[in-house]
C-alpha cells in the first residue's frame, strides 16, 4: 500500500451523511473490498450493510450537498450544461442530417440520478421477460425482479387524500429509500390532456398506473421526488441511517483512468485512479486503489464502455491500433448501444400559466422558490410534464406487417407522448407536446447497426466518441412518422383542446407526408437520454454480448458492470428505474457469490 505525499489535504468533509472525502491523501487506506466507481450508491448500501465488508466509492465530480437546482425538481435544466454535467456531445448523427447534440450526464454524487427529469417508470412486463430470455436468466423476468423493485422505492402517501385515482397502490412499495411521488401541483393544461384522452380513447386509454407491468394509456407520471424534493442514488442511498456506516468510504474529483491487471491476470481487482477529473494536474498525481474482493463498474453507458477500452478490454484489434494493449478481446464493449430520440412537437396556445411564467419572470420565481422553501409545495416542486401517453402502432399498420415486432411484447410501447406548456424562445404561450418514441430491441446478431461507444484517444480526459445513431433505422423512422401523426390527431380532433389550440407552430405546420414529417424529425430530433446497451448481459458461455447474466466481465475476474450498460435494449421506459432494478439485484448477486 502506498500513500502518495504532498497534495492539498482538504481533508474530510463532514456533511450530514457519509464521510465524504474531497482528497485522496486523506483517505485512510488504498485497499478496500470492493471499489465501485462511479455511482453505484445502491450496491455500496447494500454491502456496507455486513460491516465486515468495506466499500470505497469513487466519484468524478463533486458532492451533491446544497446544490439548489439538484434540489428543486422544476430547476434541474439548468444542471445541464453545468459543471455538474460531463457535457458530452455525440458524434454526427446520419439520421439527424449529420446534426451533434448535447448529451447532458451528471457528475456528482448521485450520477445522472441527480440531474434528470424524475421519471419513475419500471418498463413493461414484455421488457423484462425479453431480458431474461436474452441473458438466459429467468431472474431477470418481470416476475423475478418484483422484490427489487419493492426494495428500491419508497411511495410517498399522498399529500391531498389517503386515496388518489391517479395510481394503483397494489403494485407500489413504502419501504424503500427512493422516494416517488405524484405531482400536487396542477397545469392547466392537464385536465385537457385526460379529458382528450377519455373523448379518443379508443386510441387513446387511460391507463391507471403505468408502473403495473403494462405501461399502454395516458396516465399520470410518477416521479423520484419525496415532499417537492429531488431523491436520488445520492439522497436515498447514501442518506438516512446508510452512511454513517464506518465502512463506507467516499471519494469525490476521482476520475478513473484505468482498471489495471495484477500478476498477469486478466482485469485483476487493481485499479489505477487519478486524484482530480483535471488534465492539468501533472501525472504524478495518479494513485492506485485495489479492490480485494471486486471493481464494480457503475459508470453509465458512455464511462462504462470507455473505462474498459481505456484498460485494454474491448476489440484488440481496434484497441492496438490506438496503441492500448489488449488484455482481454471482448469486441461488443462500446457495440449496440440503443436510446430514445425525442422530438419536440409544438402547438401555439390561450394559457397564462407556462414554464415562463415562473423562469422569465423574476418576482412570480421568486414567489415561487420562497413557497417551495417554506413547505415544498407550488410549482418548484414537481417537474413538468405531469402527463404522459404510451403508445403502440397498431398491429395493422402496413409497414409494422413487413417486420417484426419492433417492441419487446404487446405491453411495451412504441412510442411515448409527453404533455408540457412552456415557451419557445421568446414567443409567449406556447404549448409544447415532446415525444420520443420507446421502441428498439435490437437483436444479438452483430451486424445490426446500433449505436456505439468508442474512443480516438488514449487521454482518459478525452470524451469518448458517442454515437446513438438516432433515426438511424428504417423503423425508427416510420414508428416516429406515426408518432408525429397520433399527437397531431390527439391535438386536433378532440373537443377538448378548443379555445385553448390556436395553431400548430413552427416547421410542424407544413409536414404532412410521410417524406415530410421525416425530414421534420430529421431536423428536429434530439436524445431523452435513456442510452443503454454499450454493455450487454447474455447469457454463459455465449462469446457475444459483455457481460454474463450475474454482471460479471465475460473472461474477466473481479470485474462485475452495474448499471445501465448491460441492458440487452433500451425499455419501453425511462430508465433510472431499471438501472436501479439492475443495482438491487446486482447487489445481490455480489452478496451471494461472496457469502456475505
Ligand atoms: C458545455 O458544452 C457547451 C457546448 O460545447 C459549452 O458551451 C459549455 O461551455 C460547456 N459547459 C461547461 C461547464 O464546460
Ligand atoms: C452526412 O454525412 C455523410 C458522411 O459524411 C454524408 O455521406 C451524407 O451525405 C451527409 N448527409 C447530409 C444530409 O448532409
Ligand atoms: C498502479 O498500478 C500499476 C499496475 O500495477 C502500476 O503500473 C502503476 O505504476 C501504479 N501507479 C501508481 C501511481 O502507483
Ligand atoms: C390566469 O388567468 C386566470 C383566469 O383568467 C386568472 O384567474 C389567473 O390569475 C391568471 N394567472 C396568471 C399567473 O396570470
Ligand atoms: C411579473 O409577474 C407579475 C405578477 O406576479 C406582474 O405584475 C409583472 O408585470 C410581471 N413582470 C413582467 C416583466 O412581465
Ligand atoms: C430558505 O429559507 C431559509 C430560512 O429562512 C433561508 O436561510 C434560505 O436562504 C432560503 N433559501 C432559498 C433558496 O430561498
Ligand atoms: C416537507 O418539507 C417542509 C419544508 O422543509 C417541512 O416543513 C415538512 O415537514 C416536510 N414534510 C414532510 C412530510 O416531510
Ligand atoms: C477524436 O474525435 C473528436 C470528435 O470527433 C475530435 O475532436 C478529436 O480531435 C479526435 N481526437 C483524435 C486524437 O483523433
Ligand atoms: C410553410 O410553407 C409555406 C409555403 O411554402 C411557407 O411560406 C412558410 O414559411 C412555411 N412555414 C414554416 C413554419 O416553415
Amino acid at each position: 500500500m502506498q500513500f502518495l505525499p504532498g497534495i492539498s489535504l482538504l481533508g474530510l468533509v463532514i456533511s450530514a451523511f457519509a464521510k465524504i472525502y474531497e482528497d485522496v491523501s486523506a483517505l485512510p487506506t488504498r485497499e478496500f473490498d470492493f471499489v465501485l466507481t462511479y455511482v453505484g450508491f445502491t450496491d455500496t448500501t447494500r454491502l456496507t450493510e455486513n460491516s465486515a465488508v468495506s466499500v470505497l466509492v469513487l466519484e468524478a465530480g463533486a458532492s451533491n450537498q446544497n446544490i439548489l437546482d439538484s434540489e428543486v425538481p422544476f430547476l434541474a435544466s439548468n444542471l445541464w450544461g453545468s459543471l455538474y454535467d460531463w457535457n458530452y456531445t455525440t458524434v454526427p448523427q446520419v439520421g439527424l442530417d449529420n446534426r451533434t447534440i448535447g448529451y447532458p450526464r451528471g457528475k456528482l454524487l448521485g450520477g445522472s440520478s441527480s440531474i434528470n427529469l424524475m421519471a419513475y417508470t419500471r418498463g413493461s412486463s414484455d421488457d423484462w421477460d425479453k431480458y431474461a430470455e436474452m441473458s438466459g436468466d429467468i431472474g431477470w423476468s418481470w416476475k423475478n425482479i418484483q422484490p427489487y423493485v419493492r426494495k428500491n422505492e419508497g411511495l410517498m402517501p399522498p399529500g391531498r387524500s389517503p386515496f388518489d385515482p391517479r395510481y394503483d397502490p397494489l403494485v407500489h412499495s413504502r419501504i424503500g429509500p427512493v422516494e416517488v411521488s405524484l405531482p400536487e401541483y396542477y397545469w392547466p393544461s392537464d385536465h385537457r390532456v385526460l379529458e382528450a384522452a377519455q373523448e379518443l380513447r379508443r386510441e387513446f386509454p387511460y391507463g391507471l398506473d403505468v408502473n403495473d407491468g403494462d405501461p399502454l394509456g395516458v396516465g399520470w407520471i410518477q416521479s423520484t421526488i419525496g415532499n417537492g424534493t429531488r431523491s436520488s442514488a445520492a439522497t436515498a442511498y447514501l442518506g438516512r441511517d446508510f452512511a454513517a456506516r464506518p465502512n463506507l468510504f467516499v471519494l469525490l474529483h476521482a476520475h478513473a483512468t484505468r482498471i489495471t491487471t495484477q500478476n498477469g491476470r486478466q482485469a485483476q481487482s487493481n485499479a489505477e485512479m487519478v486524484a482530480a477529473a483535471d488534465r492539468s494536474l501533472p501525472i504524478g498525481t495518479r494513485y492506485n486503489v485495489t479492490a480485494r474482493k471486486e471493481i464494480i463498474l457503475a459508470a453509465g453507458t458512455f464511462n462504462t464502455a470507455q473505462l474498459l477500452l481505456l484498460s485494454g478490454i474491448g476489440d484488440s484489434d481496434a484497441l492496438s491500433s490506438l496503441g492500448i494493449t489488449p488484455i482481454l478481446h471482448l469486441p461488443d464493449v462500446g457495440r449496440r448501444m440503443s436510446d430514445h430520440p425525442l422530438v419536440p412537437v409544438t402547438w401555439i396556445v390561450k394559457d397564462n400559466i407556462t414554464f415562463g411564467t415562473f423562469l422569465g419572470n423574476s418576482t412570480n420565481f421568486n414567489i415561487a422558490l420562497t413557497q417551495w422553501n417554506k413547505s415544498r409545495t407550488g410549482p418548484f416542486s414537481f417537474t413538468p410534464p405531469q402527463l404522459f401517453a404510451w403508445q403502440r402502432v397498431p398491429d395493422k399498420d402496413t409497414f409494422l406487417q413487413s417486420i417484426a415486432d419492433p417492441a419487446a411484447g404487446p405491453h411495451s410501447a412504441h412510442y411515448e407522448l409527453i404533455f408540457a406548456t412552456r415557451e419557445l424562445s421568446r414567443r409567449p404561450r406556447v404549448c409544447t407536446f415532446s415525444f420520443a418514441h420507446a421502441r428498439y430491441l435490437i437483436n444479438l446478431f452483430p451486424t445490426v447497426t446500433g449505436g456505439s461507444i468508442t474512443i480516438n484517444s488514449t487521454d482518459p480526459f478525452d470524451p469518448p466518441l458517442i454515437n446513438p445513431n438516432l433515426l438511424g433505422t428504417v423503423t425508427d423512422g416510420q414508428i416516429m412518422i406515426y408518432a408525429l401523426r397520433a399527437a397531431r390527431r390527439f391535438v386536433e380532433t378532440a373537443s377538448a383542446w378548443k379555445g385553448y389550440i390556436v395553431a400548430e407552430s413552427g416547421a410542424f405546420t407544413n409536414a404532412t407526408t410521410d417524406a415530410e414529417l421525416l425530414a421534420f424529425a430529421r431536423q428536429n430530433a434530439r436524445t431523452i437520454w435513456h442510452a443503454v446497451g454499450s454493455c450487454q448481459m447474455t447469457p454463459y458461455g455465449v462469446a457475444t454480448g459483455c457481460v454474463d447474466p450475474d454482471l460479471k466481465v465475460k473472461g474477466a475476474k473481479g470485474l462485475r458492470i452495474i448499471d445501465g450498460s448491460v441492458l440487452p435494449f433500451v425499455p419501453s421506459a425511462h430508465t433510472q428505474v431499471p438501472i436501479y432494478i439492475i443495482a438491487e439485484r446486482g447487489s445481490d448477486l455480489i452478496k451471494k457469490d461472496w457469502g456475505l
